[in-house]
């Protein structure tokens, strides 16, 4: 049975499969291999996605997480402040086209990157998950997918679906079957189908009323 956090565990391994990639062509690129650059500018739509989810889970988890365990969300506050410094970092390596500097940038956010979502896995959502009722749960991970603006939602889901398994395809599936109204699901499931092509059959297969 998928639980509202799974949405949330799910996109945090999306983040982690999409900066390894970038990550990887970064450090081929900087070793002289060519052709590499559309992984490697993948990069801003990655950050912009990130920034909705932090801006989410600073504007519906953190404030909830506030009332049952003070004080735990502000580490983590800090750790989404030096992600946007990672990013900028990379961004200016990126622009004056230094490769060497955009592989060890790309490493760097990468690595706080990898930290900060296992901490949250581990520490942060399991303490929500303990602590915080199954219906504020729901309503937290509501208020976090409006943070995604409305008209950039087909990419969003055009970048998501590729880069996680069956398993976290299954859940943010069933989780958007529940919170969406009907007709706005059958849109989403289109917009799966063509993210992730003959994968469709396995997700049919697992939830018999797609
Ligand atoms: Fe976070």
């Amino acid at each position: 049975m998928a639980e509202p956090i799974d949405a949330i565990l799910a996109i945090h391994n999306a983040f982690r499969n999409d900066l390894e990639r970038i990550d990887a062509a970064a450090l081929d690129s900087a070793r002289g291999m060519e052709g590499l650059g559309a992984i490697i500018e993948r990069f801003r739509f990655f950050n912009e996605v990130l920034v909705w989810h932090a801006n989410g889970e600073e504007l519906a988890v953190f404030p909830v997480l506030e009332n049952v365990a003070p004080l735990v969300a502000e580490a983590y506050v800090k750790d989404h402040r030096c992600l946007d410094s990672a990013f900028d970092t990379l961004s200016k390596s990126y622009s004056a086209r230094d490769l060497s500097q955009i592989a060890r940038a790309t490493a760097a956010f990468r690595f706080h990157l990898n930290i900060h979502l296992d901490k949250e896995d581990t520490h942060l959502y399991r303490i929500f998950k303990e602590r915080v009722s199954l219906p504020e749960q729901g309503k937290a991970v509501g208020v976090m997918s409006k943070a995604i603006p409305q008209e950039r939602y087909p990419e969003f889901v055009a970048w998501m679906f590729p880069l996680i398994g069956h398993d976290d395809r299954e859940n943010m599936i069933r989780i958007m079957q529940i919170v969406m109204p009907a007709p706005a699901f059958t849109g989403v499931e289109e917009l799966i189908k063509k993210a992730i092509g003959s994968d469709w059959a396995e997700l049919m297969r697992r939830i018999p009323t797609l």
